[in-house]
Order: C-alpha cells, then sequence, then structure tokens
C-alpha cells in the first residue's frame, strides 16, 4: 500500500513524542488507516543538536521549503510553535494542498479564522486538538459530543504547568521560582514560559473553547487574564487553611444571549473535584443544558500525552484522505457574540 508521507516541523518536546508513537504503533495505525504512516522530512532549527531519540539525519532538515514543497508530502504536522512564521508556513502549505495538524493553541487563537479559511478554499484539513489540554480529548468532544446540546459554561484548569507549580507549592510548600524550572525541564512549559505563569496559554485555550463550545465569534483581546505571578506560598497556605485549593481557572459562560470568559488564580473548594487536579493534570467541567454536568480529566502536557492527540489528528487526516472527505467538514456557523462589557 502506498505510504503517506508527513512532513514534520519542530522536534523538540512535542514532536518527538510524535516520532516515538508513530513507530511504536505503526502496525496499530496502518491497521486503521490501510496505508504506513511515515514521517518524510523534520524541520529543525540547528541539525546537529544531541537528540532524545535516534533519528535518520537524512531526514532533518533545516529547509522548511524542502517539506512544503515537496509534492510527495500529504500532511504537515506543525509542532515548532511561534505565530507569524509559522502562520505563513500553514498558509503557504495550505495553498499547496497539504492538510495539517497542529498542535499550537497561539496561532489557532489569533489566526484560527484565517487558516480554517484558507483550509476550506483548498480543500484541506487543519485538526488542532492538541493545542487545548493536551492529552484530553476536548476539541472533539465538544464539536461532536455535544452537538446536540447548548452548553452554558465551559471552566477548566487548562494549562499544566501553572497547575504543576500551585500543586507543588501547596503540597511541599515548594519555591514558585524552582518549581517552574522543573516544569521547563519536564517540557511543560512554553519556549517563553511568561505565557503559562501570566495566564496568556490558559487564555488562547479558553478562546479557542469559547469559540467552538459557544459557536460563536471569541477573540482573545476579550478574555480578561490574570496569572499567577502574584501569588505566594502565604495566599496558598491561607487559602488550604480555610478549606480551599489556588487554582488558576479558565471559566468561559454564555447567559442569555452574552458570552464572558476570563483566566483567573481562584479560590476552590476542597469538596470540588477541580481543587483535587494536581501537578502536570488539567480538567474540563462542560455544563450542557441538557446533559447537565461533565468533566474531562487528563495529563495537560508532556511529550507522550500531547503526542497521542497530535496522532489521533493525523490519523483522522490520513482516514479523511481514503475517503477522499478532506475539507469537507461542516462548517460551523459562528454567531457574533455579544460580550457581557458589551452591556455595561
Ligand atoms: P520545543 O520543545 O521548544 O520544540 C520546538 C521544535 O521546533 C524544536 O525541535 C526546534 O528545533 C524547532 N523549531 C523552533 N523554531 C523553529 C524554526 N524557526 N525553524 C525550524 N525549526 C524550529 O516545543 P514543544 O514544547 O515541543 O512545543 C511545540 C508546540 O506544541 C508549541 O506550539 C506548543 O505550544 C505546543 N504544545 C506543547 C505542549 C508541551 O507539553 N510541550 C503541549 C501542547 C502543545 P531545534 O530542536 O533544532 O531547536
Ligand atoms: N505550556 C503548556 C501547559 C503546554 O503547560 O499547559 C500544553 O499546552
Amino acid at each position: 500500500m502506498k505510504p503517506i508521507k508527513v512532513g514534520l516541523l519542530g522536534l523538540g518536546t512535542v514532536g518527538t513524542g510524535v516520532v516515538r508513537i508513530v513507530e511504536k504503533h505503526q502496525s496499530d495505525l496502518e491497521s486503521q488507516v490501510g496505508s504506513p504512516i511515515v514521517i518524510e522530512k523534520i524541520l529543525v532549527q540547528n541539525k546537529d543538536k544531541a537528540r532524545s531519540i535516534s533519528i535518520d539525519q537524512h531526514k532533518l532538515t533545516d529547509d522548511v521549503w524542502e517539506i512544503i514543497h515537496n509534492p510527495e508530502i500529504d500532511v504537515i504536522v506543525e509542532v515548532m510553535g511561534g505565530i507569524e512564521l509559522t502562520r505563513s508556513y500553514i498558509l503557504e502549505a495550505l495553498s499547496r494542498g497539504k492538510h495539517i495538524v497542529t498542535a499550537n493553541k497561539d496561532l489557532m487563537a489569533l489566526h484560527g479564522p484565517e487558516i480554517l479559511s484558507k483550509a476550506q478554499e483548498h480543500g484541506c484539513d487543519v485538526l488542532y486538538e492538541a493545542s487545548v489540554a493536551g492529552g484530553i480529548p476536548i476539541i472533539r468532544t465538544l464539536i461532536e459530543g455535544f452537538s446536540s446540546d447548548r452548553i452554558m459554561k465551559i471552566m477548566g484548569i487548562v494549562n499544566g504547568t501553572t497547575n504543576y507549580i500551585l500543586t507543588k507549592m501547596s503540597q511541599e510548600g515548594a519555591d514558585y521560582s524552582e518549581v517552574l524550572k522543573e516544569a521547563q525541564a519536564l517540557g511543560y512549559a512554553e519556549a517563553d514560559p511568561t505565557s503559562d505563569v501570566e495566564g496568556l496559554d490558559a487564555a488562547r485555550k479558553m478562546t479557542i473553547l469559547a469559540t467552538l463550545g459557544f459557536r460563536a465569534n471569541v477573540a482573545l483581546e476579550d478574555v480578561d487574564v490574570k496569572g499567577i505571578s502574584a501569588i505566594s506560598r502565604e495566599d496558598i497556605l491561607y487559602a488550604k487553611r480555610l478549606g480551599y485549593e489556588v487554582k488558576l481557572l479558565g471559566i468561559a459562560e454564555r447567559q442569555d444571549d452574552y458570552i464572558s470568559v476570563s483566566v483567573q488564580p481562584t479560590m476552590v473548594k476542597r469538596s470540588h473535584p477541580i481543587a483535587s487536579v494536581n501537578g502536570v493534570f488539567n480538567a474540563v467541567y462542560v455544563y450542557g443544558e441538557a446533559v447537565g454536568e461533565t468533566m474531562f480529566y487528563g495529563p495537560g502536557a508532556g511529550e507522550l500525552p500531547t503526542a497521542t492527540s497530535v496522532v489521533a489528528d493525523l490519523v483522522a487526516v490520513v482516514k479523511n484522505l481514503k475517503l477522499g472527505v478532506n475539507g469537507k467538514q461542516e462548517k460551523i456557523a459562528y454567531k457574533e457574540k455579544k460580550l457581557k462589557t458589551d452591556e455595561q
């Protein structure tokens, strides 16, 4: 069977996980899609860097056009991060008919509508499950699982780094900057961890979740954001004494026709299930008008959990290729949203 050739942009934490999973689960993947999946070329910044996996050196390139302009490559998996450069690569790849899988919430929160519309124009898929809550399949769940319901509230811990820091400060009295360094070493943090600790990463994820969950045009600047950098060990210990845990919560609510979205450190009563979500784990609580309360839990960052979502998207793209239905997903008719603040 003709192999499906994939171009990988990035071989850091997530890219390495993607290579590992594609190699380890190759026969399972092949039996699902009916063709071998081959990672043909990998874009990196530094070809000579020491890697934690063994890679055929010929597969590495520092020239993105070797991937984007390669007619044999069907799908591009973008796990390099960044915004403007990456956006230009993805738009060019789409204009050449390549399907895209990305873990990049920064890009999707800021340029999602432009990218998705370009994809439709060229009959391409763009899937981005790994962009929110790492290993939890929350995007697919919001789009497909809640298609019959009206979501009223989405609330959760959507940043693994800050939850790791807050948990260690709460349980071990650990020092904020020491734990941040640990989270970086474990591959949880963003290249610039300011976006984790100042809440921007969570705000980008909440933008994506609110857009999909409320089927509305929610923009990043609509989100009120406050991070955890000003939270001290004393604040956490004081909250604990009162029976609360401090969590960085994203909250998106719909009231009648109004939507509000925020990210802020919040005192969560210890009896609430979200209070016991610890370490790098994420949890997303979704309240649907018909279904009532639901909650989704799992690892929110890290090599293999994130790569699991990326490779699941890759499988979905390849299945669509086999059926000839790429880019044919029903277009979500987003409504213009009104923000709660528009009332005031
Ligand atoms: P990372 O470890 O920093 O890896 C980035 C990779 O991209 C590296 O291999 C780097 O090359 C390559 N790269 C970066 N800029 C490049 C450029 N301009 N040209 C060529 N290659 C470039 O990042 P990561 O943690 O894997 O994250 C990747 C993406 O996934 C980001 O969008 C992130 O937000 C998202 N994400 C990450 C996680 C996580 O747990 N880490 C979870 C969900 C989503 P070198 O190896 O040569 O330096
Ligand atoms: N830096 C992000 C986090 C990676 O800690 O949640 C996963 O998106």
